[in-house]
């Protein structure tokens, strides 16, 4: 049994120790060579195609790097899925784009539009995302039916 007096050393040396852990923990994850956000990449171009991506709700159906909604495919590597080009032709099309069965948005975008949007898309693939664009995660588990490739 420890004595009071043991006791309180024992709770504020434990206290002062994993005190200290945290905040070396914190300054080890805030140090640069931490720093995994690809901020320095950031481009005009990819910032205007996040305000559009902001804009019309994007995430109300697709998740990008696991964040979102689970209606439509996941967005995270989908420059390396599916190419700039058809990308930009299912943004820019006039009428729903749904060869897996569910309608996209027919945001009918202009090409500059669609750019920015490619733009913040190559932006992302380039996070240091600690393997996660690596998981096969274009769609649902629940839609996995649905998909065709
Ligand atoms: C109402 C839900 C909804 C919203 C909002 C939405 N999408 Fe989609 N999107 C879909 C669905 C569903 C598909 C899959 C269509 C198919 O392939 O049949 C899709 C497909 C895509 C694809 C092709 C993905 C692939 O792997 O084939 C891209 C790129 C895309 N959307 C980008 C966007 C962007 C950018 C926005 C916002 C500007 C957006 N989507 C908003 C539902 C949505």
């Amino acid at each position: 049994m420890l004595s009071k007096k043991q006791a309180q050393v024992f709770f504020l040396g434990g206290t002062a120790v994993t005190f200290l852990i945290f905040i070396m923990l914190t300054i080890y994850s805030l140090s640069s060579a931490q720093d995994q956000s690809n901020q320095e990449n950031l481009t005009a171009e990819a910032i205007r195609g996040k305000e559009i991506w902001e804009k019309n709700n994007c995430m109300g159906c697709h998740t990008i790097m696991g964040e979102g909604a689970y209606y439509a495919p996941e967005l995270t590597n989908v420059l390396e899925r599916r190419g700039d080009a058809y990308v930009k032709a299912v943004l820019m099309s006039k009428i729903p784009w749904q060869p897996q069965g569910r309608k996209m948005v027919a945001y009918g975008m202009t090409e500059a539009e669609a750019n920015d949007v490619v733009a913040f898309f190559e932006w992302v693939t380039e996070i240091n995302l600690n393997g996660f664009e690596k998981v096969n995660r274009t769609i649902s588990p629940l839609a996995k039916d649905r998909m065709i490739d």
